[in-house]
C-alpha cells in the first residue's frame, strides 16, 4: 500500500528490462542503468511521493507473481491489461498509446494499396 511504500521510504518497481523504448538497460562505467519512458515515469512516481526508487528486473512472466506476493509494489513494464490479467491485478488507466506504422518504398504505392496487396507477392 501507499503507506506502506512511505513508511519504507522506497517504492520497488517490477520490469523486465528488455522492451526498448519502454525499458531497458544501458552499460554506463561497467554499471547497469535501467532506461526507458517506464522507467522515466516510475522515477517521477517516487519522486512525487518523496521516497527513493529501486527497480527490480526480472523476466515479464515473473511481473504478476511478484506483485501478488509483495515483492514488489508496483508493475510498470509496457504491459497491456488483458482480461486474463485483469482478474488478478488492478491496472492504471492507460498512459501511453503507440502509433506504429509499416513502410514500403514510395515506388511501390500503388502495388500495395492495402495488407491484402502483400498475399503472395514478392517483390
Ligand atoms: N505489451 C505486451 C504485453 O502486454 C508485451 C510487453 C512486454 N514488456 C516487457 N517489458 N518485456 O504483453
Amino acid at each position: 500500500s501507499l503507506q506502506h511504500v512511505k513508511q519504507k521510504g522506497t517504492l520497488v518497481v517490477g520490469t523486465s528490462a528488455d522492451y526498448p523504448p519502454y525499458e531497458f538497460t544501458v552499460k554506463q562505467n561497467g554499471q547497469t542503468k535501467y532506461v526507458g519512458l517506464d522507467i522515466e515515469i516510475a522515477k517521477q512516481f517516487a519522486k512525487n511521493l518523496g521516497v527513493k526508487l529501486e527497480i527490480k528486473n526480472m523476466n515479464f512472466d515473473s511481473l504478476l507473481v511478484a506483485l501478488e506476493t509483495r515483492k514488489v509494489d508496483m508493475v510498470i513494464s509496457g504491459m497491456n491489461p488483458t482480461p486474463e490479467r485483469q482478474k488478478s491485478v488492478d491496472f492504471s488507466k492507460i498512459y501511453y498509446r503507440g502509433k506504429q506504422y509499416m513502410l514500403i518504398n514510395q515506388k511501390d504505392a500503388t502495388r500495395f494499396k492495402n495488407i491484402h496487396s502483400f498475399r503472395g507477392q514478392t517483390i
